[in-house]
């Protein structure tokens, strides 16, 4: 699987959410293991492990029923929850390149039988994954429902780098995220959230930041420009919080496809 055909996938993903409960095939389901042990993190230093389940090991009412799930476990360290965003949005791409289901699942709850602290790394989050029963992709960039770019960017002259982030999948489809900068210097920020929704949407949200910075760095890839992503914080427009600014630049002579 190469970062083009994960990039190309971004236009054409969705979260789905019925599924053929029979589990996939044994080699299908070690080829995802083998994907998943070599994503790459957003920040190395933060310790994290995947970890497979299936149906009897997941519960909530709100829960998608799938045969298959794969949750994050991680070290609880600053920016280890864009972390994960950024780590399983690669599964989650992966999945929908082969042509399987998958679905982020905050809603999802480990059974009493899993424990929540493995090895000294708190659950985060998992993906519901499996054969779809619904159809797997989109036909058309309009069945994305999406914020426009304008709404999401004040950035000028990045659109195109742009279009494949504003399509990322967020956590109530929030879409938490904005862009200012130029050309050479994207910088990328969340919305503060008031004291309500802080409660309810302050992790989830940069899980989602994870996210958006994944698609972020397959757009610059595709379109052949380095980034190099900084966390120092810089001055934000106001309403809204730092996250990272990606500096961009030359070419590169080549991609992987
Ligand atoms: C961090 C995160 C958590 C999510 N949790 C749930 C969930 O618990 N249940 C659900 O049905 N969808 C969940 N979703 C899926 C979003 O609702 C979905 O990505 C969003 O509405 C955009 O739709 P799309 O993924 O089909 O493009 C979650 C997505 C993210 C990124």
């Amino acid at each position: 699987m190469t970062n083009t055909e994960l990039f190309k996938t971004i236009f054409k993903r969705k979260s789905v959410r019925k599924y053929a409960m029979t589990p996939l095939p044994p080699e299908i389901f070690t080829q995802i293991q083998d994907y998943a042990s070599v994503a790459k993190p957003l920040d190395t230093s933060i310790r994290y492990e995947f970890y497979y389940m299936g149906e009897e090991d997941v519960k909530g009412l709100l829960a998608i029923k799938a045969p298959h799930y794969i949750c994050i476990f991680s070290e609880k360290k600053q920016g280890y929850l864009m972390n994960a965003g950024y780590l399983l949005q690669q599964i989650d791409l992966y999945l929908s390149a082969n042509h399987l289901g998958s679905c982020w699942l905050g809603m999802g709850k480990l059974s009493k039988n899993i424990p929540s602290i493995k090895d000294g790394m708190e659950f985060v989050i998992m993906l519901a994954f499996g054969k779809a029963s619904e159809s797997v992709h989109r036909e058309k960039i309009n069945e994305f429902n999406r914020k426009s770019l304008s709404d999401i960017s004040t950035a000028e002259g990045v659109e195109e780098l742009l279009e494949p982030v504003r399509l990322a999948p967020s956590a109530t489809n929030s879409q938490p995220w904005l862009f200012s900068g130029r050309r050479d210097q994207i910088i990328v920020c969340r919305e503060k959230l008031n004291f309500i929704k802080t409660a309810l949407y302050e992790k989830i949200n940069q899980i989602d930041m994870g996210i958006a910075l994944y698609h972020l760095m397959l757009s610059l890839e595709y379109y052949k420009k380095t980034a190099i992503l900084d966390f120092e914080t810089t001055s934000v427009p106001t309403g809204q919080e730092f996250i990272a600014q990606v500096k961009i630049g030359r070419a590169k002579e080549k991609r992987d496809d």
